[in-house]
């Protein structure tokens, strides 16, 4: 599964840690990796926040940043997006993709956004911390420890 926000330096690469980490104890083989909607940080380490606030629940964070490109719609079967804007994007790009290859059956459903796996969540996006403080950064892993449960619940019942 592939996880994308605008900067693939804070949310994304912090949901690739969540999911990872849920998913290895339960031994499921998935694979997880991330991708920002921009190119502004490609090749950069995750924010120095991002990474504290993860270790300090137990996350390990050591991505480097990229950006999407049309290959990922062909290499991953779920795609989740953070906010309306990333999944515009991302659906955007998608259509372009699916339409200059409209033998391969692409379909639009595996993009999602992360939060439609979360139950509680008053929020249906995880908000961007960049300009945020320490309780910004704790709110993107409380929504994507939500949505890593709720993700969990759904895979139990298929
Ligand atoms: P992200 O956060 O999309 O969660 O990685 C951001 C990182 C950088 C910027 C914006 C959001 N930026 O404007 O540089």
């Amino acid at each position: 599964m592939l996880f994308v926000c605008l900067g693939n330096i804070c949310r994304s690469p912090t949901a690739e840690a969540v999911f990872r980490k849920r998913c290895e104890t339960l031994m499921l083989d998935l694979s997880f990796d991330s991708a920002g909607t921009s190119s502004n940080h490609v090749g950069e380490t995750s924010d120095p926040r991002s990474i504290r606030h993860a270790e300090l629940r137990g996350y390990s964070m050591t991505h480097r940043a990229r950006q999407i490109q049309n290959e990922d719609f062909d290499l991953f079967d779920l795609i989740l997006t953070m906010d309306d804007s990333n999944f515009g994007n991302v659906m955007e790009m998608f259509e372009a993709y699916s339409k200059s290859n409209p033998g391969q059956g692409l379909s639009s459903q595996k993009i999602m956004k992360v939060t439609d796996f979360c139950q509680r969540a008053e929020l249906d996006h995880v908000p961007d911390p960049y300009y945020g403080k320490a309780v910004d950064f704790e709110l993107v892993i409380d929504l994507l420890e939500e949505a890593a449960e709720g993700f969990l619940q759904v895979l139990h019942k298929k």
